[in-house]
C-alpha cells in the first residue's frame, strides 16, 4: 500500500501496533529531556539542544526550536515569540503516551496558522523529524458548503499520520491525511467509543451504517465485534478514501477479503451516493461516497445506524435520512 499523499510505502497495522511498546522512547544514552518553558519567548531559550548520538532521536522541544528558529528566518515569527505560537504538534502515529516523545525522521506533522510555503519547505528540508506541515487548524470536511477559505492546506511534505485507536473488541489503526480529515484523539476511555462498545456488548450488531465515516472508525470497531454487513458512507471524498485505505491496512485483524474499486457506471451520475469500495463474502463491507440523505435510496437499509456528526452539528435531517432502517444511534 501507498501513500495517496506522497506515494510512500504505508505500514501496515499489525508493523504499528508491534511497534507501540518503543514508540517515541529515549535510548539509554539519550540526553536528558530538555522540559523548555513553551510560553517562553524565544531569546530566553535560545540554547544549543542536541539529538543523541547513539539513536539520533530528538526531543520535541528540539524540534519545535528549530522550526520556531526558521519562521523567524522567514520574518513569520520575532524573537519574542514562543514554542506554542509554532502550532500544534501532531505525532505521526497517535498513541496515548506518559512521556514527551522522542522523535525520529518524519514523525512529526506541525498544523498551525501564520506560515507560508517557503517557509514550510525549508522546515521539511531542515528538520528532519518534520514530515509535513499544515496551515490552518479549522475542521476539514464538509460541514457547511460555504466554507472554503479557513480550511487547512498542506503547506510542504506529506500529511499522513495514523491513531491507534483501542477498544475491548482489539486495536486498529486509522489513518488519515491529516490536512483533510479532521483532528480527532481517539482514547479507550472516549466517550464515543464507550457507546459503540456498549452497543455491541448489549445487542447483537450484524447489519450496521457508519453514515458519515470520515476515516472508518466506527465501522471497522462493528466489523471486530462481528458486524457481518457493514456500510460506510461520507460526502467527502478525502475521508472515503482513507476509509477504503484503513479497511486495506486493518485486514487481517478484521477478517477481511480484498477491497475492490468498482468502476462507477453510468447510473451513477448524478447526487446519490456511488458504491467506491465492496468487500464481498463476509463480513461484506460497502463503502459509498456522498450524501446521508440519499444513501438508502442506494444501499439496503441497515439494521443499525450509526450517526457520528461534527461537534454541533444538526442531527434531524440525518435521523430522517435513516428512516427505511431500524435504529438510528447517535454517537
Ligand atoms: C465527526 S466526523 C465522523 C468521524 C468518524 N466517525 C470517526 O470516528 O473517525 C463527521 C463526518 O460527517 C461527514 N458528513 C457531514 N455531513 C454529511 C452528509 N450529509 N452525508 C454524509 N457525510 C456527511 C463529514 O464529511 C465528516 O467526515
Ligand atoms: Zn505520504
Ligand atoms: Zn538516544
Amino acid at each position: 500500500m501507498d501513500c495517496p499523499c506522497c506515494g510512500r510505502k504505508i505500514r501496515p497495522a499489525e508493523e504499528v501496533l508491534a511497534g507501540l511498546d518503543a514508540l517515541y522512547m529515549a535510548c539509554p544514552l539519550c540526553p536528558p529531556e530538555p522540559g523548555l518553558e513553551k510560553n517562553s519567548p524565544l531569546h530566553l531559550l535560545d540554547r544549543d539542544l542536541e539529538r543523541c548520538s547513539a539513536c539520533g532521536r530528538a526531543p520535541l522541544d528540539l524540534v519545535m526550536l528549530e522550526v520556531l528558529k526558521v519562521l523567524v528566518d522567514f520574518g513569520l515569527r520575532d524573537r519574542s515569540d514562543t514554542l506554542r505560537s509554532v502550532g500544534s504538534p501532531l505525532v505521526e502515529t497517535g498513541y496515548p503516551m506518559a512521556y514527551p516523545p522522542r522523535l525520529g525522521r518524519d514523525e512529526l506533522i506541525i498544523s498551525g496558522r501564520g506560515l507560508s510555503r517557503p517557509a514550510a519547505e525549508e522546515i521539511t528540508k531542515s528538520v528532519p523529524e518534520v514530515k509535513g506541515v499544515i496551515q490552518g487548524d479549522g475542521l476539514p470536511g464538509m460541514i457547511d458548503p460555504g466554507r472554503g477559505e479557513n480550511d487547512p492546506e498542506l503547506l510542504a511534505g506529506c500529511d499522513l499520520r495514523c491513531d491507534v485507536v483501542q477498544s475491548i473488541f482489539g486495536d486498529l489503526v486509522i489513518y488519515k491525511n491529516q490536512s483533510k480529515v479532521h483532528i480527532e484523539f481517539s482514547r479507550q476511555d472516549a466517550p464515543k467509543m464507550r457507546i459503540l462498545e456498549d452497543l455491541c456488548l448489549w445487542r447483537r450488531v450484524r447489519d450496521v451504517a457508519d453514515c458519515l465515516c470520515g476515516p472508518g472508525t466506527l465501522g471497522l470497531i462493528c466489523l471486530l465485534a462481528g458486524a457481518t454487513r457493514v456500510v460506510l458512507n461520507d460526502i467527502w471524498r478525502p475521508a472515503v478514501e482513507n476509509a477504503i485505505l484503513n479497511l486495506e491496512v486493518n485486514r487481517s485483524a478484521l477478517g477481511i477479503g480484498r477491497v475492490d474499486r468498482p468502476e462507477p457506471s453510468a447510473s451513477d451520475l448524478g447526487s446519490y451516493p456511488v458504491l467506491v469500495g465492496l468487500v464481498e463474502g463476509e463480513p461484506r463491507v460497502e463503502v459509498y461516497h456522498g450524501d446521508l440523505a440519499r444513501l438508502f435510496s442506494r444501499a439496503k437499509p441497515a439494521e443499525i445506524c450509526l450517526i457520528d456528526p461534527f461537534p454541533g452539528g444538526k442531527t434531524k435531517d440525518l435521523i430522517d435520512a435513516c428512516r427505511s432502517c431500524g435504529d438510528v444511534v447517535i454517537i
